[in-house]
C-alpha cells in the first residue's frame, strides 16, 4: 500500500489556528501583542520573498510585525547597532535577521549580537546549548517543524531508530539533538550521516524514521529505505522551470518508488516547507510570553 502523505500544509494550518487563539488570549488577558521584526539587508529576490511570507503570516496572526529593509551597503557596525536597538525595544519580542547577509558583514557576529531571549530562529549559541541540555526555549524552526509533524501524525518516536542524513547547523545537527532528548516526541536512537559516512545504506536501512536534509536530489533511493519507514524529506531542489516560468521543485529522496515502501512520507512541496514559518511564529509567541513572565 502506498505511504500516507504527511501534509505540512495542513499541520501548519492547524498550528496557526492554535496560535491565533493564543495571540487573542495574550491580548485580552495580558495586554501583550507579540512583536516580530524581520531585518533584510539588500534585495536578494529569494530573501525578499522569504521575509514577505514571514511578515504576511505574522500580520495574519495579529502580531505587531515590522519589516526593516536596509541597503545592501549597510556597514556591519550599523547592522549591529540596529540589532541592539531592537534588543532594547520592549515592543519587539523576536528578531530575525534574514540570511544570507552581504559578504562584507560577518554573519556569525550579527547572529551572536541578538539577545538570546529574542532569538526566534534558535541559532544563538546560548539557545543551541540549551537545546543540547534539554532546556530549549527556542528550537530552530525547520527541525521544530519536523518534530511537530511526527508528533501530530502519531509517529512513535520513543525507542525508534532515527537516521538523519545531513549535518548542517540549521537542520541536520539540531534535529538529531532534538530527537535524542529525554522528552515527548523524542527519546529516539539517532544516527547522523554525512558525506564521509561509510556504507550509508547500512544506516538508512535500520531507520524507522529517516530524515533527509542533504540538498541533493535523490540522495536517498528506494533500496536505502526499510519497508514501513517514515520518511521526512527536507530538501528543496530547483530542477527546472515550467513553461510559465514557475520553479519545478524536488526533494532529496526518490519520492515515487519510496512512496511504495514507506508507511508515511512528506511531499515536496507541501511537506516540511510550510512548517518552518509557522514554527517561527510559535517561537515569537513564546518570546512574547517569556518577556512578560508568562512562560
Ligand atoms: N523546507 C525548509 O524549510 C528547509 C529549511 C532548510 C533547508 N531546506 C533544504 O534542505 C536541504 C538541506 O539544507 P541544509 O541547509 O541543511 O544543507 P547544507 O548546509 O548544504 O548541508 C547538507 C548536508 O548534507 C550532507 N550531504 C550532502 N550530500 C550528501 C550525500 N549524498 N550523502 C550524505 N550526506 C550528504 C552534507 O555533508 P557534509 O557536511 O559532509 O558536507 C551536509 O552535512 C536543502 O535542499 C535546503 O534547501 C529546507
Amino acid at each position: 500500500m502506498p505511504a500516507k502523505l504527511i501534509s505540512g500544509k495542513e499541520i501548519a494550518q492547524q498550528i496557526r489556528e492554535e496560535l491565533k487563539q493564543e495571540v487573542e488570549d495574550l491580548k485580552t488577558k495580558h495586554n501583550v501583542v507579540p512583536g516580530l521584526v524581520t531585518i533584510l539587508v539588500g534585495e536578494n529576490p529569494a530573501s525578499v520573498s522569504y521575509v514577505t511570507a514571514k511578515q504576511k503570516t505574522a500580520h495574519g496572526l495579529g502580531f505587531n510585525s515590522i519589516q526593516d529593509t536596509q541597503p545592501e551597503d549597510l556597514s556591519e557596525a550599523d547592522l549591529l547597532a540596529l540589532v541592539e536597538k531592537y534588543n532594547n525595544d520592549p515592543a519587539i519580542h523576536g528578531i530575525l535577521v534574514q540570511l544570507p547577509l552581504p559578504k562584507h558583514v560577518n554573519e556569525t557576529k550579527v547572529l551572536y549580537a541578538i539577545d538570546p531571549d529574542k532569538d526566534v530562529d534558535g541559532f544563538h549559541p546560548v539557545n543551541v546549548g540549551k537545546l543540547m541540555i534539554g532546556e530549549a526555549v527556542f528550537l530552530p524552526c525547520t527541525p521544530a517543524g519536523i518534530q511537530q509533524m511526527l508528533i501530530r501524525s502519531g509517529v512513535e518516536t520513543s525507542g525508534a531508530e532515527v537516521c538523519v542524513v545531513g549535518r548542517s547547523n540549521i537542520v541536520g545537527k539540531p534535529i538529531a539533538n532534538i530527537m535524542i532528548q529525554k522528552q515527548e516526541g523524542a527519546n529516539s536512537t539517532v544516527t547522523l550521516c554525512h558525506t564521509r559516512t561509510k556504507n550509508m545504506k547500512e544506516h538508512t536501512l535500520r531507520a524507522d524514521i529517516l530524515i533527509v536534509a542533504a540538498g541533493v536530489p535523490k540522495a536517498v533511493t528506494a533500496d536505502m529505505v526499510k519497508d514501513g519507514a517514515v520518511v521526512i524529506d527536507v530538501g528543496v531542489n530547483r530542477i527546472g522551470k515550467t513553461e510559465s516560468g514557475k520553479a519545478i521543485l524536488c526533494g532529496d529522496v526518490d519520492f515515487e518508488p519510496i512512496k511504495e515502501k514507506a508507511s508515511m512520507i512528506t511531499p515536496v512541496p507541501g511537506g516540511v516547507g510550510p512548517m518552518t514559518i509557522t514554527m517561527l511564529m510559535l517561537n515569537t509567541v513564546k518570546a512574547a510570553k517569556l518577556a512578560n513572565g508568562l512562560l
